[in-house]
């Protein structure tokens, strides 16, 4: 069942060819999307040679291939996870009973729009990233974006399959609207506020895949929990891609921290105009970055209080991530208390599910932050890296529109617009970021601002030649 047919228009292990209604029904997507790539991926590397992975497999072990590969021609298909067997539901009210093959109709609206927001923002990065080419600080970072890119192009086949082989017409309707909407567009853009913020340099694009491909992990994670086994199994696979984007977040940013250290200790200087002046991102305008990108973020997971993540969970439709790792998986007698713009509130557990999530994530994202804050002290420097309050910069929620400083505090809204500047980037400090990005294209070269990676790709030196430019 692991293994992946090539052979077939659109490389699959779901037995396309069994299906012919649903194939031809995908054989005329396929054109659609290759005119989305065409028009809406990256910009001008069509002719490239990249060095990209390619899925041959969906075991843990030696699941891809890697090779020189043109990204229009690039392998896009359908992969699940294999089936585990006598799967039962493992959370709501249904918990112990078999998993559910086809969807039950009461279900059907709902798990389409939960399959449509996850769809929606996987061709969106792809937008956000397309002119990233043009200033990559090496080839090795070329290359690592270019497959960040191809395999959020993969996650869209994944739900664009289900909504084909489950949704009937409505499916179709919806994986056209897919490639109909764009990221940051007037008229018809991407349905999150976060796939619209345009990500035009570098160092937005390592806090994007640190912060919001980390969302995508635990959208993930909760889908993967879910009773519609067939989308189970495709998140189930799609995780063991979305690692690799967190691996160039993490590390991307991690560079950056180590080439400032590494200014500041040539210049013997904290000053952020010297370190500026050297070509390197000082730790004060880091910081705002990561402001902006975590708050940015953190809104995906909803409001607070949330009736729909309460029936989702209860209905067994979206599970909390690791889900077999609490104890309570029905959670109907069990209260939590938030923290709200009112003061302390006792909620019902079920209804605080985002809330929950949130929490998990944030405990991830700090996963980073005291990697680079440790080779911070280790330098000796007093600055450190935090991450945002969860109630700074909301637009969702509770929180939403409140003006709240970084540290949590309810402020007066004079002063919080007063300082706004200090917090996140300013267009000064944009433009200054801007200003460093220049594309570097020698093979084992990088830019100014970043330090060079540990390790290659697959085991190749870091000075391999990921993208053949033609
Ligand atoms: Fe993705
Ligand atoms: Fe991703």
């Amino acid at each position: 069942m692991s293994g992946i047919n090539y052979s077939d228009k659109i490389p699959n292990n779901v037995n396309l060819v069994s299906d012919r209604t649903l194939q031809r029904a995908l054989e005329h997507w396929q054109p659609h999307f290759l005119q989305w790539w065409h028009e809406m991926g990256p910009s001008d590397f069509e002719a490239s040679d990249v060095y990209l992975r390619t899925a041959v497999s969906v075991d843990a072990q030696g699941w891809a291939q890697y090779g020189a590969v043109k990204m229009p021609d690039y392998r896009w298909g359908i992969f699940l996870a294999d089936p585990v067997q006598d799967r039962k539901i493992g959370f709501g009210d249904q918990m112990g009973q078999p998993v559910w093959q086809q969807i039950p109709g009461e279900y059907r609206s709902t798990l389409r729009r939960l399959i449509v927001t996850q769809g929606d923002t996987e061709p969106a990065s792809v937008e956000q990233q397309r002119l990233l080419g043009h200033t990559c600080p090496s080839l090795y970072d070329l290359r690592n974006l270019f497959q960040v890119n191809v395999e959020e192009g993969r996650h869209l086949w994944a739900m664009v399959y289900l909504l084909h082989a489950h949704f009937g017409r409505d499916g179709r309707e919806e994986a056209e609207e897919l490639l109909a909407r764009h990221s940051g567009d007037a008229d018809k853009p991407r349905i999150l506020t976060t796939f619209n913020e345009p990500v035009t340099d570098w160092l937005s694009f390592f806090c994007f895949t640190y912060f919001t491909d980390r969302d995508g992990k635990y959208q993930l994670k909760s889908l993967a929990e879910s009773a519609f086994d067939p989308l189970s199994r495709t998140c189930r696979f799609m995780l063991t891609e979305e690692a690799h984007h967190m691996f160039v977040g993490e590390t991307g940013l991690g560079r950056v921290v180590k080439r400032t250290l590494e200014v500041m200790k040539e210049i013997g200087s904290d000053d952020p105009a010297r370190i500026r002046a050297a070509g390197a991102i000082d730790l004060p305008t880091l910081q705002k970055y990561l402001n902006f990108w975590c708050s940015s973020s953190l809104d995906l997971f909803g409001s607070e209080i949330s009736s729909n993540s309460a029936a989702n969970f209860a209905h067994g439709l979206k599970g909390r991530p690791d889900e077999s790792q609490y104890e309570d998986h029905v959670l109907r007698d069990k209260n939590m208390k938030l923290r709200m713009p009112e003061g302390v509130q006792d909620v019902p557990m079920l209804n605080a599910l985002n809330e929950i999530m949130r929490e998990s994530y944030l405990k991830d994202c700090e996963i980073g932050l005291k990697r680079w804050n440790r080779a911070i002290e280790r330098a000796g420097h007093a600055f450190r890296l935090t991450l945002p309050a969860p109630q700074f910069r909301r637009s969702i929620g509770a929180w939403a529109g409140l003006p709240v400083d970084p540290t949590g505090n309810l402020i007066d809204k004079k002063i919080f617009e007063n300082q706004l500047a200090d917090w996140i980037p300013s267009e000064a400090d944009k433009a200054f970021v801007r200003s460093l990005m220049r594309k570097v294209i020698e093979p084992g070269k990088m830019a100014s601002w970043v330090a060079p990676p540990e390790r290659g790709i697959n085991n190749l030196p870091v000075e391999y030649e990921y993208v053949k430019l033609h």
